[in-house]
């Protein structure tokens, strides 16, 4: 079995498993790390969002033989470690604003939150409803309302 090396949440790993093996179930059977749900495993429901070197990406669609030892991979567990606090201004502002209904698909929520806010910072553009339309994560509980208030709110403390 072949094994691969790259860093998780500021530690780097090394997990046995085939090339072709996707990075959820690496992340979620091999090494413990549950943020990341299961949704549909085809790159559309986005409930696995997590980011790789900075930006957001759905590790069901990623075979793991594809990572190389500098990608660093970040889950929600690792998210406030990026800002040095217990949680990130993003989580705050979600449980301010009281967003999660059932739970499921709002780690990927979060961090396809953040990755946004920090796309909108690089490029220069507006927190708005133009920007909040090109996140695609899907809520069955239909908290999108909540998640945009809560997006913009946690933006204003990044
Ligand atoms: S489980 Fe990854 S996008 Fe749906
Ligand atoms: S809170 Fe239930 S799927 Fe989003």
């Amino acid at each position: 079995m072949p094994t691969h090396t790259f860093k998780v949440n500021g530690e780097t790993v090394t997990v046995e498993a085939d090339d072709n093996e996707r990075l959820l179930w690496v992340l979620r059977d091999l090494l413990g790390i549950r943020g990341p749900k299961y949704g549909c495993g085809i790159n559309v429901c986005k409930a696995c969002t997590s980011h790789i070197n900075g930006r957001a990406f759905n590790p069901c669609a990623v075979p793991v033989g594809a990572l190389s030892p500098d990608d660093e991979v970040t889950t929600i567990e690792g998210l406030p470690k990026t800002v040095g606090k217990d949680l990130h201004p993003m989580q705050e502002a979600w449980l301010e604003h009281d967003v999660a209904q059932c739970g499921y698909c709002q780690p990927g929520q979060i961090m396809a939150a953040v990755a946004k806010v920090n796309q909108a910072r690089r490029e220069g553009r507006e927190i708005d409803d133009a920007l909040l339309d090109e996140i695609r994560n899907v809520c069955r509980c239909g908290t999108y309302y909540r998640i945009r208030q809560a997006i913009k709110a946690g933006a204003e403390k990044m």
